[in-house]
């Protein structure tokens, strides 16, 4: 089944395929209104499940909106208020699900739970985040990057916060896409031991930023951690916020990401979101197109 579960899981000339398609729809729209459909409509007839377990404004309204301009219709579901949520399993639900709709976006918790969803559907399943990783976001970063500044292999992208999912599918995002990973946070959130090998770890962050072609952050406390440790959290981060000092440290063309939602002057600066560095709202934007070219291809398929 060609499940979207994570970029290391997904062959290299797939993951150039998906980029390259995004790049082509998103041309193809040329300005048209939002709710336009494309020209061709490779989801027509075709009716995509959006279960979200856990908030979302980009991931839900990117993967409505995707859908439609596809052709295809969805039905967007919260967790809590499906069996799913009392008790029914996972399993029981992936099988169900299939016997009505054609593909199946799941944001969860646990990375069990989306695995268990894709071992038992009969269609494509789509990760659209969990504690563990966010892959649809990092196809979007990829193709952000290369759509501003050409091929992102060989160039040094350098990560400031806490190691959290969004850093784990750059982690593989950097063996797949050939760029240079380094990341720059304080010990007690660093990434998982087993990501390690794929990047450079450096405690300095000025150091760390010095020649970076693409400076990424993300939020200080994720929606997995709990409240309690906000204040613990902000701690160990400050001396790792992306400020105009930091940045000052970085290519003169570097470019600025965050995946959104930000928290202004904590992880990042206004004076930084909203400066010349930031393609943020353009990175927004190609959540749409990249998960486009990512439901094309696993209903290719
Ligand atoms: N970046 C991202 O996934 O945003 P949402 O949580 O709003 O979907
Ligand atoms: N790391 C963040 C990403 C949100 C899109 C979280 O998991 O809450």
């Amino acid at each position: 089944m060609p499940h979207f579960l994570d970029i290391h899981k997904t062959d290299k000339s797939d993951l150039r395929q998906i980029i390259d398609t995004a790049r082509a729809m998103k041309d193809s729209r040329n300005g048209r209104p939002k709710a336009a459909p494309d020209d061709d409509r490779p989801l027509a007839g075709h009716m995509v499940a959006l279960i979200f377990e856990k908030p979302s404004t980009r991931t839900r309204v990117s993967f409505d909106v995707g859908v439609r301009q596809m052709g295809g219709e969805t039905m967007v579901l919260s967790g809590a208020d499906m069996q799913l949520g009392h008790g029914e399993t996972i399993a029981d639900t992936a099988r169900v699900l299939s016997r009505y709709v054609d593909l199946i976006m799941i944001r969860t918790f646990e990375e069990a739970t989306l695995l268990e969803m894709a071992e038992h559907a009969d269609v494509p399943v789509i990760n659209g985040l969990t504690n563990r990783t966010h892959p649809c976001q990092i196809m979007a970063d990829v193709m952000t990057y290369e759509e501003h500044r050409g091929p992102i292999a060989g160039k040094k992208v350098v990560w400031s916060g806490d190691g959290n999912n969004v850093f784990a599918s750059f982690a593989h995002a950097a063996t797949q896409f050939e760029f240079d990973l380094v990341f720059t946070g304080p010990e007690p959130l660093d990434p998982e031991p087993a990501l390690h090998d794929r990047i450079t770890i450096e405690r300095d962050p000025m150091k760390a930023v010095e020649g970076a072609d693409l400076v990424v952050t993300d939020t200080w406390v994720s929606m997995h951690d709990p409240q309690s440790a906000k204040e613990r959290r902000h701690n160990q981060l400050r001396g790792y916020q992306v400020n105009a000092r930091l940045m000052a440290q970085a290519r003169p063309d570097a470019l600025f990401m965050h995946c959104l939602p930000a928290h202004r002057e904590d992880e990042v600066t206004s004076e930084i979101m909203d400066g010349p560095h930031s393609v943020i709202w353009d990175e927004a934007e190609n959540r749409l197109h990249a998960q486009k070219a990512i439901m094309r291809h696993a209903l290719a398929r």
